[in-house]
């Protein structure tokens, strides 16, 4: 799993240019499913058949980056964010852009630190003057950053853990699956960071009985960290509500019973901020009944976001035992 998870995170996909990380994670799960296709949107289908209820299994493949707005005539990009990027995170983060150039992110000189916005960010391609840097590289090309994943006693940082941890878990997921009564759409989602626009599509043409977003969510286990409930090494987070969905209780219900009865450790999700594809499926047609389960993550939209290897194994464990049991009985009102 760290291997497939460290190729997965390294591997190049912002919001909208997400072919790279699409083929990878299609080699992936392809062994594991009997049939998969490409949306007009995007979103990688990997299709598990069965004659129970329909379960769609959403994690997005895309993550944060940004696209290049003009080129100054020192031969510097400029830049304009894509999905929730903080500029002072991307200060002296190297980048890559989608043909292939490398950059590292500087910024002009600011008397005070909460001037600092994209305006005033810049990405150095190495280029001696803007003809070198227009060979190089050209306006509208999309980039993302970059870093290697590492590890530290039991914990791993990489850029882009939001959402290729949920990725990961969804092909693990299907590898281990044994016996199934129900028909399990993988969904591996575009443009998630730019308002959850794949899954939108996606869930409108599945339409399933049961939606279930893989993603991860904030922890207030850190110095001046936001008064929640998740903390790293506590297990999977189970999600009760984010300003996208308020999980429905039959659901919660059901993925914490199922936790308890195979004793997988989980947490309870409180988000006060932000959302998932789940918070899309639960809006699709005529309303889907939708949860989420969550990696507690620290320093989510940065290059070093933080999370525990026991919490993703967890995930994968109660992921696996949700989609064995009979989906449609257990969420009989
Ligand atoms: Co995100
Ligand atoms: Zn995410």
């Amino acid at each position: 799993m760290k291997a497939l998870l460290k190729k997965v995170v390294e591997t190049f996909g912002p919001s909208g240019r997400e072919d790279a990380i699409r083929q990878l994670l299609l080699d992936e799960i392809k062994p594991y499913v009997d049939r998969t296709f490409i949306d007009n949107m995007g979103n990688l289908h990997a299709v598990k058949e069965g004659k129970g209820a329909r379960v769609m299994v959403a994690a997005h493949m895309d993550e944060i980056g940004f696209v290049v707005t003009h080129i100054d005539e020192k031969g510097f990009l400029r830049i304009s964010p894509v999905g929730g990027v903080a500029p002072v995170r991307c200060l002296y983060q190297r980048v890559l852009l989608e043909n292939g150039a490398r950059g590292v992110v500087g910024v002009e000189s600011v008397k005070n630190p909460n001037d600092i916005d994209f305006s005033k960010l810049y990405v150095d391609i190495g280029a001696r003057d803007e003809k070198e840097a227009r060979k190089l590289a050209q306006e509208g090309l999309f980039g993302a950053f970059l870093n290697e994943m590492t590890e530290m006693n039991g914990l791993i940082t990489a850029k882009s853990l939001d959402d290729r941890v949920g990725c990961v878990i969804a092909v693990e997921a299907a590898r281990q699956l044994k016996k199934s009564p129900n028909e399990i759409h993988f969904v591996f989602t575009v443009q998630e960071e730019v308002g959850l626009r794949g899954a939108i599509a996606a869930a409108y043409n599945i339409e399933p009985d049961l939606g279930i977003a893989l993603d991860v969510t904030g922890t207030g286990d850190t110095p001046d960290a936001p008064k929640m409930p998740m903390k790293l090494r506590e297990g999977v987070a189970v999600k009760i509500k984010d300003n996208s969905l308020l999980v429905p209780r039959r659901v919660k219900d059901f993925f914490m019973r199922v936790a308890e009865k195979n004793k997988i450790t989980y947490q309870p999700e409180i988000l006060t901020f932000g959302g998932t594809d789940a918070g899309a499926i639960n809006l699709s047609r005529s309303g889907v009944l939708a949860g989420c389960l969550s990696i507690p993550t620290r320093y989510i939209h940065s290059v070093s976001e933080t999370a525990s290897l026991s919490d993703i194994e967890e995930a994968i464990k109660l992921l696996v035992k949700i989609l064995e049991s009979d989906v449609k009985k257990e969420l009989e009102d």
